[in-house]
């Protein structure tokens, strides 16, 4: 009986450690995710596409050149914001979307530049092509390429970053976002708030203009929501 309760009050006592060790980075101080182009983000005036990505997911790599192409079409009509999934069973994908949230925190004009460095490269950081290789250098790897994109200047500042608690806490806060809005994969996509239902194949531009033109008060839709009022 005495053994029982002991061993209640040390579970209890491991589940109080559990929890007040995740107390001081959730809910974070901030929104998660990184807004694309213009920085700062009006939710209520644009279309908002949420993307989950995962930077060395090779579907999120070619998911993005038709989402950017439809961002750049809609302008400040459609805003992105993009959190990151590490995904568990993709090596490196912890260390690389840490690596996105140093560089955001250094200059964040220079988080989607490095997304697209891993895009282009990502092969590297694959499980198989690094199963040799140490933690230690694969961060060095890392280090080395975010400083391609962010300048010389910043290395010791890029390596400093992987030193920081607090960019662990922001990468796990990304993942803990996803897994809260019961993402599980990636690329997932949604818009002003709802799942976009997958179509199957990557979504590609054509697709994009499908699902966005009838949000965007073009003249069309504009007559098709009055007439939809008036049966409202
Ligand atoms: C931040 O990144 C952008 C895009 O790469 C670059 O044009 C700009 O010069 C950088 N700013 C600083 C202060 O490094
Ligand atoms: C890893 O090491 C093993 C054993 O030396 C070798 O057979 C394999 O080709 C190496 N893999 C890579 C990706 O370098
Ligand atoms: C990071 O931390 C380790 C262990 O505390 C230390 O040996 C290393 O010098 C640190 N690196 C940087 C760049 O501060």
């Amino acid at each position: 009986m005495v053994r029982t309760t002991t061993l209640v009050l040390v579970g209890f006592q491991v589940l109080v450690t559990l929890l007040s060790a995740g107390a001081d980075y959730i809910p974070p101080s901030r929104f998660d995710g990184f807004v694309y182009g213009k920085g700062s983000l009006n939710l209520l005036d644009t279309v908002l596409i949420e993307a989950f990505y995962d930077p060395v997911c090779p579907d999120s790599r070619d998911s993005w050149p038709s989402l950017k192409q439809a961002l750049h079409h809609y302008g400040s009509r459609v805003s992105l914001l993009l959190h990151l999934l590490p995904l568990p069973y993709h090596d490196n994908a912890f260390v690389a979307s840490r690596a996105l949230h140093i560089a955001s925190n250094l200059n964040a004009s220079a988080t989607f530049p490095l997304l697209e460095w891993f895009f282009k490269h990502q092969e590297k950081f694959y499980g198989p092509n690094t199963r040799n290789l140490s933690r230690a250098s694969i961060v060095e790897e890392i280090v080395k390429s975010a400083t391609q994109v962010l300048g010389r200047s910043y290395y010791k500042a890029i390596k400093n970053g992987f030193n920081d608690t607090n960019t662990d806490h922001q990468t796990r806060v990304s993942f803990k976002y996803a897994a809260s809005r019961g993402v599980y994969g990636t690329p997932f996509f949604y818009v002003n708030g709802f799942l976009l239902s997958d179509t199957g194949d990557a979504i590609d531009y054509k697709a994009w203009r499908k699902v966005i033109d009838p949000l965007v008060g073009t003249k069309k839709s504009i007559q098709n929501t009055e007439s939809l009022h008036f049966f409202l």
